[in-house]
């Protein structure tokens, strides 16, 4: 039987709890999943590629068929390059699927022959985000128990936030 790549793209920026699990669970159905950290030059991030790509591998590399790369460009161009047929995505909320509804038409319009896979959340991640990770630590609440312990030392050893 053929093998099936998936790739998790994402902004990871960091990742969080929410995003292991949804790498987890696609982890279990497809044979490889590569999660890929966005570059985006136009967009802000706390961390760099780099940065973002050390935070997902440690805090994936108890999963075997997991890999972690960046891509920028186009998503389907990447997808193609890596000669994946699947983009995997989160959803934690209705609010979530509006865009990501608009974000999969928009792929299968580019590369009809790519499919994408939802993977619905933990309810207990229903609301962690990267970007109120971001704004809590900013604020001096703690995010200890929504990122990896890795990401959460990171935090910390970045500001003055205990
Ligand atoms: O974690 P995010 O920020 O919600 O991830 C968004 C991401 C990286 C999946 C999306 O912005 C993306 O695919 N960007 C690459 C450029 C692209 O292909 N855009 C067209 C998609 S409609």
């Amino acid at each position: 039987m053929m093998k099936v790549t998936a790739v998790y793209p994402g902004s990871f920026d960091p990742i969080t709890n929410g995003h292991i699990y949804i790498a987890e669970r696609a982890a279990a159905v497809f044979d490889e999943v590569i999660v890929s950290v966005l570059v985006n030059e136009r967009k802000t991030s706390a961390f760099t590629v780099e940065e973002r790509c050390v935070m997902a591998r440690e805090s994936l590399g108890h999963v075997k068929n997991i890999t972690v790369d960046s891509f920028n460009g186009l998503l389907v161009d990447y997808v193609r390059q890596k000669n994946a047929g699947v983009i995997v995505r989160g959803l934690r909320a209705m609010s979530d699927f509006e865009y990501e509804f608009q974000m999969a038409l928009m792929n299968r319009q580019l590369a009809p022959e790519i499919e994408t896979f939802f993977i619905v959340t933990d309810p207990k991640y229903s609301y962690v985000s990267s970007s109120s990770v971001r704004e809590i630590f900013h604020f001096g609440g703690t995010v200890r128990d929504v990122v990896p312990q890795g990401v959460y030392e990171k935090l910390s050893n970045r500001c003055c936030n205990p």
